[in-house]
């Protein structure tokens, strides 16, 4: 059965580690990850981008998502960075057990009043919500540093936030942005804002943008042709530290997309002659389920059944 994601998080909070929640987008994916966390016996979540569910449909989804809740291991069914209202309606509906509204580019009045709203719907179906304060975005994306850090998640409107809207898990922005290409130079982490808001916030926190970029994948899939220059990820050091201080929710999609790029290139170039899907995405499914195993073990969720 799939469960709700609020008290999985409660529960890693106070027990300083994290829950993994990959982005699935299809079969191969759901599979990966449901191998490696029933093997660690890790509690996961599964989630879903609008761009998963127009790319997957939302029926096919759900419906794969229940078949993976069969394991003996707690499954959540999640959407990630909701914006669209219809859509987060109908998950809530179709049997998601937990969604994120991504208000962070809204005014903050705005962000809390439809948060609210959402938490409202969501909580009528025992459906658990992560809200999202503060914006996410790499260096280059900011003229100045000045600029960059106002975009950072404030501690005290943190703490505002959570009491306005009653949200089961906030996204708190502190220096990480999505993709390969998070930082230019040294990955850096605002780990003392982190810990000034887990001082104010007692709910979880979740990390967005937390994907290592790890330099083997990363290899792997340049010796076959991808071009992937200056990819830079998010240290194993920064992620201890992370949890140490509040985030009990680890988003990883981009580790997963090179690992699913490295194994679809080595088989594609060792075997030319190959036509039949099943031999091209299986490496792609081995090396995909290596990676969550290694996420997992770096969260330390493995045995928190
Ligand atoms: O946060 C973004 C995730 O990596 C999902 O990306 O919207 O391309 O599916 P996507
Ligand atoms: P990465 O791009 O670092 O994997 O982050 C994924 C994420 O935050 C999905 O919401
Ligand atoms: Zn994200």
């Amino acid at each position: 059965m799939l469960v709700p994601s609020a008290p999985l998080l409660k529960r890693a909070r106070a027990g300083k580690y994290a829950v993994p929640a990959f982005n699935v987008n299809n079969l191969e994916i759901l599979k990966a990850v449901m191998t490696a966390a029933t093997a660690l016996k890790s509690p996961v979540i599964i989630q879903t981008s609008e761009g998963a569910i127009e790319y997957a449909g939302m029926p096919y989804l759900v419906a794969m998502a229940r078949v993976a809740a069969e394991a003996s291991i707690p499954v959540v069914l999640h959407v990630d960075h909701g914006k669209d209202l219809t859509i987060l309606k109908a998950a809530i509906g179709a049997g998601y057990t937990s969604v994120m509204f991504d208000g962070s580019k809204l005014p903050y009045a705005q962000n809390v009043t439809i948060t609210k709203q959402v938490v409202k719907w969501a909580h009528a179906k025992g459906v658990s919500v992560e809200a999202e304060l503060g914006v996410l975005a790499g260096i280059e994306d900011f003229v100045s540093a000045t600029d960059r850090e106002a975009s950072l998640t404030d501690p005290v409107q943190a703490s505002e936030f959570i009491r306005a809207t009653g949200c089961d898990a906030l996204a708190v922005a502190i220096g990480t942005a999505h993709g390969a290409y998070k930082f230019k130079g040294m990955p850096h982490l605002d780990i003392p804002r982190l810990k000034e808001i887990a001082t104010r916030v007692k709910t979880p926190l979740v990390l967005h943008g937390a994907s290592g970029v790890l330099e083997d994948v990363v290899k792997l899939a340049e010796h076959y042709g991808a071009e992937l220059m200056d990819a830079r990820g998010v240290l194993d050091k920064d992620i201890a530290s992370a949890i140490k201080y509040g985030i009990a929710k680890v988003n990883i999609d981009t580790d997963l997309r090179l690992a699913f790029t490295a194994g679809v290139r080595e088989a594609v170039a060792d075997f030319p002659s190959v036509i039949d899907p099943r031999k091209i995405l299986a490496p792609a499914m081995t090396l995909m389920t290596e990676v969550a195993k290694r996420k997992i073990r770096l969260l330390k969720s493995g045995n928190k059944r």
